[in-house]
C-alpha cells in the first residue's frame, strides 16, 4: 500500500514498499506544517522539483542526517555533492528504474535558481512522476499551465499533485485544464494559501473538476492507495 502524507505548501511524504520518502521538503520555515524536520526519520529518498527555498527546503539537513539519497535534476544534484549529499540526477524526459520503482522527470515552466547559495543556477525545473507498488503519482512541482500536460494522459496517473495557488504557478482555473490533460485518476491541491500572494480556495477548485476525484487535504493529512 502507498501513503502519502501531505506536509502543506509543495511538501509531501510518501510511503510504499522499499521507499520512506519526502517530496519538495519545506518544513522547518513552512508556516504550514504540521511537524518539526527534527521528527522525521528513515528517510530514504528526497525528491527536489527545483532549487527554490520553499522546495529545496530542509533537503541538505535531513539528507545529511538520514542519509537519504536526493533526486533532482543535474545542476542541483551538482550543488548538493559540492555539499556532500548523496545524489542521482536525472533530467526532464529522463526515466530511470531504482529498487522500489520508477522516476521521471517531468518539465515544468517557472525558475529554479538556488535561493540558498546566492541565486546559483539550478537548471530548469521539474517535476516527478513517481511510480512505486504500481501506483504513479505525479508531483507537478511549480509550473504554468503547460501543453505539455497532455503527454502525461498515457502515464495512467493514480494522484496528481496540482499547483492552484496563482502568482508563481497556476491558479485554480488552470489547474483545472491541467486536470483534463493529465486526466489522473485523483487530484490533490497544492502550493496554495502559505502566503497571502498564493491565497486560493481549494473548494472552487474541487467544484470545478469533472474528470477526476479531488482530495482537499489539511497538512498533517494523507491518503491510501
Ligand atoms: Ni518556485
Ligand atoms: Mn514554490
Amino acid at each position: 500500500m502507498m501513503k502519502l502524507t501531505f506536509l502543506g505548501h509543495a511538501a509531501f511524504l510518501l510511503e510504499a514498499k522499499g521507499i520512506k520518502a519526502l517530496i519538495d521538503p519545506y518544513i522547518s520555515r513552512n508556516p504550514q506544517s504540521p511537524i518539526k524536520a527534527d521528527s522525521l526519520s528513515g528517510i530514504t529518498h528526497i525528491f527536489v522539483t527545483h532549487g527554490h527555498g520553499d522546495h529545496l527546503g530542509d533537503a541538505c539537513l535531513i539528507a545529511k542526517r538520514c542519509n537519504s539519497l536526493v533526486i533532482t535534476n543535474a545542476e542541483i544534484g551538482h550543488y548538493l555533492t559540492d555539499r556532500g549529499l548523496r545524489v542521482h540526477s536525472l533530467h526532464i524526459g529522463g526515466r530511470t528504474k531504482f529498487d522500489f520503482g520508477t522516476v521521471k522527470m517531468t518539465p515544468a515552466l517557472h525558475g529554479s535558481a538556488i535561493d540558498e547559495a546566492e541565486g546559483r543556477y539550478g537548471g530548469n525545473p521539474g517535476g516527478f512522476v513517481i511510480e512505486a507498488e504500481g501506483k504513479k503519482v505525479y508531483h507537478a512541482g511549480d509550473t504554468g499551465l503547460t501543453m505539455d500536460m497532455k503527454l502525461l494522459e498515457p502515464e495512467h496517473i493514480d494522484v496528481a499533485l496540482i499547483p492552484i495557488g496563482g502568482n508563481y504557478t497556476m491558479d485554480a482555473e488552470d489547474a483545472v485544464r491541467a486536470v483534463e490533460f493529465v486526466q489522473p485518476k485523483m487530484v490533490i491541491p497544492m502550493h496554495y494559501s502559505t502566503f497571502p500572494v498564493i491565497q486560493a480556495d481549494p473548494a472552487v477548485f474541487k467544484a470545478r473538476v469533472k474528470n477526476a476525484e479531488v482530495q482537499i487535504l489539511s497538512p498533517g493529512e494523507h491518503i491510501e492507495l
